[in-house]
């Protein structure tokens, strides 16, 4: 298939008829979240095969709960296997924490602290998902709102010895960086600029809620003005990577979002010409 490169959107229901009235030339990808459609049959599979045809689509799960301490479920991989085998998606991701432990699913994205054990323990799982799989996966990083006093590492150095120790790659929520520096008071930059720019195979961006000094990664609102200023220092770092807008609440018209995704492209574009200027410069000096 082809390669997936540009600006994608997250696929929601709410969207399905836009989607399937006409070709929507403003998205190259669509991203849609995996458990929506590991059913055997139905009508979210059956909006999902007439989109497919107009797109590439990439595949991002809430459940892998791949730094859980339950055995990695096999029934959930096979389900995931089979839609692999239907959608062809360009990349399979999931995220860094533990969504569930004793079998049941507590459908949230929880935190893991940041430790000798757990790289272990979370590289150890990725290695069986991507040998079943027998493809790389992408591991989003989280946005999170405590720290561990057992953490050995800040995130970032874990985040790139996984990458390294799993041979995966990352997502990189720009957003997530960004809301959890200032829950935890880094230097967001400081954290784009450990990750190494070969394992980044997409990013994210998203908006958030402020609460009393946190903030809050809601996905409900527009991409806020620090997450475009990083999400340019990101592409200066990163070049190019393919990159969407995620919007799960107050979903709006689409012609909104397709409007943002533009915002997502000018931005883009002068963050790569700014980086070619300043890298003649330098030549030339
Ligand atoms: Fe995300």
């Amino acid at each position: 298939m082809k390669s997936i490169q540009g600006f994608g959107l997250g696929l929601r229901t709410e969207h399905y008829a836009a989607f399937e009235a006409e070709p929507q030339k403003r998205v190259d990808w669509l991203e849609i979240i995996s458990e929506n459609y590991m059913v055997p049959g139905g009508a979210p599979l059956w909006h999902l095969e007439r989109i497919r045809r107009d797109f590439p689509m990439v595949m991002h799960g809430v459940s892998l709960n791949i730094g859980g301490t339950d055995p990695l479920r096999m029934d959930y991989l096979r389900d995931l296997k089979t839609l692999v085998q239907r959608v062809q998606p360009g990349w399979v991701s999931d995220h860094l924490c533990w969504t569930g432990t004793q079998g049941v699913n507590l459908h949230d994205l929880l935190p893991l602290p940041y430790t000798q054990e757990t790289l272990l323990h979370v590289c150890d799982r990725i290695q069986r998902v991507q040998d079943f799989l027998g493809r790389r996966l992408v591991i989003e990083n989280p946005s999170t709102y405590v720290a561990f006093a057992s953490d050995q590492m800040p995130e970032w150095e874990f985040v790139g010895a996984m990458l390294q120790r799993a041979d995966c790659e990352l997502l990189l929520d720009v957003n997530n960086v960004y809301v959890s520096s200032v829950n935890h008071g880094f230097d967001p930059r400081h954290y784009i600029d450990a990750i190494a720019p070969s394992r980044v195979r997409q990013i994210h961006l998203a908006g958030h809620e402020t609460h009393e000094g946190y903030l809050i990664d809601t996905h409900d609102q527009p991409v806020c003005e620090a997450v475009w200023q990083l999400y340019a220092y990101t592409l200066q770092h990163c070049a190019s990577v393919p990159t969407m807008i995620e919007r799960d609440d107050h979903i709006p018209a689409l012609h909104e979002l397709l409007d943002e995704l533009d915002h997502a492209r000018l931005v883009h574009d002068t963050a790569l010409a700014a980086s070619s200027t300043m890298a003649a410069e330098e030549c030339a000096a």
